[in-house]
């Protein structure tokens, strides 16, 4: 029935296994009972779902969770689904927290992550720093009360002391961190991409007219919250580099840099920033 629905066989699997209530990993079990006779219930249950994938629902809405910097999260319609393209701007983001130059102005490292969504880089980020920092501070913004729940129960979860605020970007938050890390909405407003996601949230998508809107507010606000020698490290669009380093140097930071992506493509970039607080 999946075939004709024309699921690919991967995704036919993974459907296959939530409905019998197994693990995704669990692809050798349906191996090794090939030949068995599904169950009616299950059958119904998997001929829902595989319509639904037909539909075009994103397979991780479906089964209500994705992998994300090797941490499991459940994710729902209210959050963006973590992308892979995302682990670079954690990796990048853990490279700075350990450079020996970071400042020691606290003895704890700070870390905000601007409009968490399901928690995924705010959560990566506490789960690595465990071992090498164990009293980092993680505060993780969204504006969305329903992503906030997402991710908070992520958390809880995962069991990560992760803080969360609801906040217009830096509007309600107090202190300075080591790290402003964010992968904000960066599509056009009238982007053609926008039509296959539809199913995400739209708040989680789309910034202005050339979508930019929202890294140039972050860009302006953060070195307010960064101390001396932080960084601020953003995601944006496959053709946004240029102007996301041109607004960071417009705004005084120094060191501004990008970064690739899995397909090579300069998909994250950041700065330091070099003076005082509030400047
Ligand atoms: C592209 S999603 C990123 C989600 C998550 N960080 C990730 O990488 O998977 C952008 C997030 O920014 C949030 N957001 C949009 N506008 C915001 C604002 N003005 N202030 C704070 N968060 C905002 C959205 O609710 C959404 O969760």
């Amino acid at each position: 029935m999946a075939q004709t629905l024309g699921l690919e066989r991967l995704d036919a699997q993974l459907l296959l296994l939530h409905a019998l209530g197994k693990p995704g990993h669990d692809r050798a079990w349906l191996l090794a009972h090939d030949a068995d006779e599904l169950p009616d219930a299950v059958a119904q249950q998997f001929r829902q779902l595989s319509l639904r994938r037909a539909a075009g629902e994103p397979l991780a809405y479906i089964v209500g969770r994705k992998e994300f910097f090797g941490l499991e999260l459940q994710v729902d319609a209210r959050v963006l689904i973590p992308r892979p393209d995302t682990e670079t701007l954690v990796e990048w983001s853990l490279e700075v927290l350990q450079q020996p130059a970071m400042p020691p102005t606290t003895p704890t490292l700070q870390v905000l992550d601007l409009g968490t969504g399901s928690g995924a880089i705010a959560l990566a980020i506490c789960h690595r720093l465990q071992r090498s920092h164990p009293n980092a501070q993680v505060l993780a913004v969204d504006a969305s009360a329903n992503a906030l729940a997402v991710a908070s129960a992520n958390a809880a979860r995962l069991q990560l002391p992760v803080q969360f605020l609801e906040s217009h970007w830096l509007q309600r938050v107090s202190g300075h961190f080591h790290l402003i890390v964010s992968n904000p909405p960066y599509i056009a407003n009238l982007d053609p991409h926008l039509a296959a996601l539809k199913h995400e949230p739209l708040q989680a998508l789309t910034a202005g007219s050339d979508g930019l809107d929202d890294i140039r507010q972050i860009v302006a606000q953060a070195p307010t919250h960064l101390h001396a020698g932080g960084w601020l490290l953003l995601e944006h669009g496959y053709d946004q580099a240029a102007a996301v380093c041109t607004l960071l140097h417009q705004r005084g930071f120094a060191q501004v840099q990008s970064r690739p992506d899995l397909a090579g493509i300069a998909r994250c970039s950041g700065g330091q920033w070099q003076g005082r607080p509030g400047t």
